[in-house]
């Protein structure tokens, strides 16, 4: 059975119009707190991938019902009585948002669930998330600092927690367990990330005090329930817009794309590489910012990317890997050494660079890559671990290639892009099944 693709130099410029599934960081959240809200909450956009899939049976299996229909969920909202006495296994499949907040979600709410998820989520650090819940009263056990967890609910008091890692996720897990716990819950982070949750939760009502690099609730707020559409995914446009940079000539409009600034990093990134990258038409959807991006091929130029930088480009580094593969000079990414606790060790997956002929190295904490704007790789099979963002970064490699470059499991990126394949051909890439072997 044929199960790989392979992506080869494209025949032409990529030009046209296109979009991508809505924002799979902001649906997690859509409904969880839908979940949580009192009354219906309405998602427009859902970008259907696995792991926001997996965030909709927990939430269902929490007792909240939710139905979806083509591109739209409805959720109702159980306020209180979310999940009261409900002893389930949630099943997180591979998605660490999906484990890490409903964790957060969950601690507080009286019953058993068992957290689990593949292969993959089993091998994530979950210590991360326990150990500032265990201080607020929180019953978590790990399997060895790992999933399985099993959260029994118990009463929270609020506290502050000083995170010793950048996440979105640790943070996002404590505000939801803030909203449940006594007096306010308070999250100082080393770097700022992104600020989804926050934004969200005013939305819907709840008040979220901000001092520098501290975010805090306080409990016993209840949220009205929302009615939004996502904006498009920006790490997901991410492969798209770096696409359209390496094939001469390319030019393409991304319609919707999220552009918090928190997660625009990568384009910040490109656009000091020398990427003409414009965004049009900005707009703000239920408080998230969006717009059309617009990008023209041009070539790049090698930059370094600083610690401070990689929160607001974590996602996104594995694709600028590519990006530097034909950018004039060195590109270094320091900092960065969450890379290695994402689906896969993206540091040493990308390391499969060297074969298909880039001159690259890997670092403790990031990479360097010398690039060329002429180069034309070599052909080669990608091992992807099962990371969706490993297969997409190293298809787009396989658009200058002499031979074209074979994504071993091109069905993982349905995980945050389903139809990534699919579009990267209707703009013009030449993508075929081959045999694996
Ligand atoms: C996410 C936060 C980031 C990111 C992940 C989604 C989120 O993870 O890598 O893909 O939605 O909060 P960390 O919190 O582990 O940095």
């Amino acid at each position: 059975m044929t199960s790989a693709v392979r992506v080869s130099a494209a025949r032409g410029p990529l030009v046209g119009s296109t979009a991508v599934p809505g924002d799979k960081s902001i649906a997690h959240r859509a409904l969880l707190l839908g979940a949580l809200a009192d009354g219906t909450s309405t998602i427009r956009g859902f970008p259907g991938g696995a792991d926001v899939r997996a965030t909709l049976g927990a939430v269902r299996a929490l007792g909240a019902p939710a139905e979806w229909d083509g591109d739209v969920v409805r959720i109702t909202g159980q306020g209180l009585a979310l999940g009261t006495g409900v002893d389930t296994t949630l099943d997180c499949a591979n998605s660490g948002t999906t484990m890490r907040l409903m964790t957060g979600l969950v601690a507080a709410i009286a019953g058993r669930r068992t957290l689990d998820g593949d292969d993959s989520l089993r091998r994530r650090p979950m210590e991360r998330v326990a150990e500032p819940l265990r201080r607020m009263g929180a019953q978590i056990r790990t399997t060895d600092g790992r999933a399985p967890l099993v959260v029994d609910g118990a009463s929270l008091r609020g506290g502050d927690w000083t995170m010793p890692v950048a996440s979105a996720q640790v943070k996002s897990a404590v505000l939801l367990a803030g909203l449940r716990a006594s007096g306010s819950t308070s999250v100082i982070e080393p770097l700022a990330t992104r600020d989804h949750t926050e934004r969200m939760l005013r939305h819907m009502g709840v008040p979220v005090a901000v001092d520098g690099t501290r975010v805090g609730v306080t409990g016993g707020h209840r949220l009205s329930p929302l009615t939004l559409t996502l904006p498009g995914d920006p790490s997901s446009a991410a492969f798209l817009v770096v696409a359209a940079l390496l094939v001469p000539g390319s030019r393409i409009r991304i319609a919707g794309v999220g552009t918090n600034p928190l997660r625009a990093g990568l384009l910040q990134i490109l656009g000091r590489m020398g990427a003409r990258i414009t965004v049009e038409a900005a707009r703000d959807e239920a408080g998230e910012p969006c717009g059309d991006v617009v990008v023209d091929h041009g070539e790049l130029r090698g930059t370094v990317v600083t610690p401070d930088e990689v929160p607001g480009a974590i996602d996104e580094l594995p694709v600028l890997a590519i990006a530097g593969a034909f950018a004039d000079g060195e590109t270094r990414v320091t900092g960065a050494e969450e890379l290695r606790v994402k689906e896969s060790d993206r540091i040493a997956a990308l390391e499969q660079l060297r074969p298909l002929g880039v001159a690259f190295e890997t670092t403790r904490d990031g990479f360097v890559v010398r690039g060329r704007p002429d180069a034309r790789l070599g052909s080669g099979t990608i091992a992807t671990h099962g990371d969706h963002r490993i297969a997409m970064a190293f298809a787009l490699a396989g658009l200058r290639s002499s031979g074209g470059v074979t994504i071993d499991d091109p069905t993982c990126a349905d995980v945050s892009f389903p139809g990534f394949f699919g579009r990267l051909e209707a703009l013009g890439a030449r993508v075929d099944a081959v045999d694996p072997s």
